[in-house]
């Protein structure tokens, strides 16, 4: 429904920031409970406010909190609600912290999170990847260039491209997470506070490995947002791609495989179509995601320091951004789990269109002809065998010959299991290269699920 347009309603961010309730709740306990250390409250009023905070968190989990937009934001709902708890002592919690360094407290411990759950979904389409691969070793699949059937690959190199891919995504994400992982409170309002604060000891508290180093920066800094989004948006252009594949790959056109039907969805006028949504709504929703980066750069780019308000307008699209990619990967690694691979007909596909020409001008080399030469012979032995309507292994040795006499028998056991076995250099995509990958992927994933 549309709020009212006033400007109670338009300044207010409660109805997004009451995400951040266990961040800011976590924050709050550790501030108060240093002030405590510090001399700077009692003991016993860190304990009346810490133990109140806890039970507001309580209200929050059960749904019973009660929300309200007077209150603008999650910093100042749960303020409110400690005062109606405890009374006058509330208002201490305050002392020594101010909404900006908060605030970016908040988002801090959230990143953390949201890269450690982004981290953990990455590796589970990674698991999903091998398994498929897996399960379909041998599978031979037509490898392209400009979507033109160009060379045989195996199906698992295919799969494990992607598996690179996410892992090059996951380092970003541990990039990201360094640069984030850092305590700004203590920052103030914008310039420190004049308490004698412990913020290592905060740090310490929240895990985090250091303490900001510049007040103004602290409060006033979201680059940890901006590469999490940027690196999201990397990791949504792979998901995407592979979403094209999944289309691609299991449409009539190319039916090479087929995705279970819970990812699928029927039309609602044409009865025998089967339609491959969710492939298409990561594509689109690729869309998104590039769309909140771009958003939050441009709300950042003229903001003079240090905090300004214009950068509540960051979490939205942020906290989008994770929902959005967590769902995609989830969705990613259920239909590429249930891929199923038609081998026959991924290996005609893979034959034909003389994708075997190059391992006949690699036959040529072999027998001493410079490669740019063979490249013109067996050029002209396609083009004859295009105009005889042939592929080249319907083709007699007495044709070959026509274009060198150097071609023997032997040519015409050149094969899509030949020409991918003699890939045999490291990155190839040789059946031992190949299986030597798949091994250190899955070594990869579980040393990291046992550290985990
Ligand atoms: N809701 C605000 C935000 O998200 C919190 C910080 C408000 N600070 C202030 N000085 N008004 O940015």
């Amino acid at each position: 429904m549309n709020q009212p347009n006033d400007v109670k309603h338009f300044v207010a961010s409660i109805a997004f920031d009451k995400r951040l309730y266990r961040e800011d709740i976590a924050g709050s306990v550790a501030h108060a409970r240093m002030l405590a250390r510090q001399g700077i409250i009692s003991l016993r009023e860190a304990e009346t406010i810490t133990t109140a905070l806890a039970s507001i968190q309580g209200e929050m989990e059960r749904g019973e909190f009660p929300f309200s937009v007077d209150q603008e934001d999650i910093h100042m709902n749960i303020e409110a609600r400690l005062f109606e708890k405890i009374g006058p002592v509330a208002g201490k919690l305050h002392t020594a912290r101010s909404r900006n360094d908060q605030i970016a407290l908040d988002l801090r411990l959230y990143t953390r999170k949201a890269i450690a759950d982004t981290l953990r979904a990455l590796r589970g389409l990674q698991r999903a990847l091998v398994e498929t691969a897996e399960r379909h070793r041998g599978v031979i699949i037509p490898g392209y260039t400009h979507l033109r059937r160009a060379q045989p690959v195996l199906l698992t190199h295919h799969l494990l491209a992607y598996f690179e891919m996410v892992e090059r995504d996951k380092g970003r994400f541990r990039d990201c997470l360094e640069r984030s992982d850092v305590l700004p409170l203590g920052s103030g309002a914008l310039a420190g506070v004049p308490y004698p604060v412990d913020r290592q000891s905060v740090a310490q508290e929240l895990g985090f490995p250091r303490i900001s180093a510049n007040s103004l920066d602290a409060v006033s800094d979201r680059d940890f947002l901006l590469e999490y989004q940027a690196a999201a948006a990397i990791a949504m252009l792979h998901l995407s791609r592979l979403a094209e594949e999944i289309v691609l790959w299991t449409s009539a056109e190319f039916a090479f495989a087929t995705i279970p039907p819970e990812f699928t969805t029927g039309s609602s006028i044409m009865p025998q179509k089967r339609n491959p949504d969710v492939a298409e709504l990561v594509r689109g929703k690729t869309g998104r995601v590039y769309g909140h980066l771009m958003g939050l750069l441009t709300v950042m780019k003229g903001l003079p320091l240090s905090y300004n308000r214009d950068m509540q307008e960051d979490k939205e699209g942020f906290f989008d951004t994770v929902d959005t990619l967590l769902a995609c990967l989830e969705m990613c690694a259920g239909m590429v789990k249930g891929l199923e691979f038609d081998r026959r007909r991924t290996l005609k596909a893979a034959e034909a269109d003389y994708t075997l020409a190059t391992d006949v001008a690699d036959y040529l080399v072999g027998k001493g002809i410079p490669f740019r030469e063979a490249h013109g012979i067996v050029s002209r032995l396609v083009s004859y065998a295009l105009s005889q309507g042939k592929p080249l292994n319907a083709l007699g040795l007495e044709d070959y010959r026509r274009f060198s006499p150097l071609f023997e028998e032997d040519v015409r056991r050149i094969s899509a299991r030949t020409s991918v076995a003699a890939r045999h250099v490291p990155g190839g995509t040789a059946p031992r290269q190949v299986a030597a990958a798949l091994r250190r992927a899955r070594r990869l994933i579980e040393r990291e699920e046992l550290t985990e």
